[in-house]
């Protein structure tokens, strides 16, 4: 009898009983892995065509529609087209993708760009007026929209509101007349693929790049933003109040509200005194 087929580890039968968080993460990983960075070499004739390409994160999908899971969500449709391309190659089809690259921004572009990238500082004070919920959703799915490590999906959020609620995280200034955005994540992400111990930064770096976007999309909509550090002693009264899994983790908060100050902003070192070699 043959080996059964193990991702990451895991059997058939424990990937139909798995937690949905990692399988869907599992299948996240794989299509990008063995999928997404290999195709577009394999289109450009610079790679052949691996036998079995594709079929791991087919496997993966099948398992996730056995499990009667739904389809519809974004990512999951972003799996399924990939795993259909992957077929498609496999099976000596052609696939024709369009070929649109990227082009420099227009000076009008450029000078938007430059408004949020530098015009940006750190606001601490803010006037009692409420923050619409529309302008926090939006804020949210733009840190939800930076990079991550292997398309894990790590990233979950916990929003609070009043001050009763503020007291569940240590910060040290002041925070009033805001909404404060606690960056999270499900650590069972990383534990599945090994990721925590063969690359334990890109945890950090994962929280860090939302929080970055968080802090950009509020600037972008009129909005002041502080980006705050909490320990260990934070994640675990979270976990506790919201009655969550050990492996949900809080790692910052960020504080939005309406400018109540006008910090001058801060500066940077000189680009040449930064830059070892270029
Ligand atoms: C990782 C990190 C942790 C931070 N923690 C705090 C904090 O605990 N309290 C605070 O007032 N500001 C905090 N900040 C904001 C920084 O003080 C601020 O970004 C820095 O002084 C540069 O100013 P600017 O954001 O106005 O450009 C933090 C920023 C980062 C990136």
């Amino acid at each position: 009898m043959s080996e059964p087929v193990k991702v990451h580890g895991l059997t058939e039968g424990e990937l139909m009983e798995v937690d949905v968080a990692v399988l869907r993460t599992i299948l996240h990983e794989r299509v990008h892995h063995t999928i997404e960075v290999n195709m577009y070499r394999i289109l450009s004739k610079k790679r052949g065509i691996p036998t079995n390409f594709g079929e791991t994160a087919e496997f993966l999908l099948d398992i996730w529609k056995r499990r009667g899971l739904p389809t519809s969500d974004p990512d999951i449709q972003w799996c399924l087209n990939y795993i259909g391309f992957a077929r498609m190659i496999r099976t000596g089809g052609e696939l024709e993708l369009g070929t649109e690259l990227p082009e420099p921004f227009s000076e009008e572009e450029m000078k938007a760009v430059e408004k949020l990238i530098y015009g940006r500082r750190s606001i601490r004070q803010f006037k009692d007026e409420p923050v619409p919920d529309e302008m926090i959703r939006k804020i949210l799915h733009a840190g939800l929209w930076a990079p991550q490590g292997c398309n894990v999906g790590s990233i979950r959020y916990i929003v609070l509101k009043t001050p009763k609620e503020f007291k569940l995280v240590r910060s040290d200034i002041p925070v009033e007349n805001c909404v404060m955005i606690v960056v999270c994540q499900d650590m069972r992400t990383y534990k599945a693929l090994g990721f925590d111990k063969r690359a334990p930064q890109n945890v950090y770096f994962d929280a860090g790049a939302a929080a970055d976007h968080i802090c950009l999309m509020a600037h972008a909509l009129g909005l002041g933003a502080c980006w705050l550090t909490h320990g260990e002693e934070t994640q675990q009264r979270l976990r506790e109040h919201f009655d969550l899994h050990e492996d949900f983790v809080s790692r910052n908060h960020i504080i939005v509200g309406w400018s109540d100050e006008a910090p001058i902003k801060s500066q940077r070192m000189n680009l040449d005194e930064v830059v070892v070699n270029i």
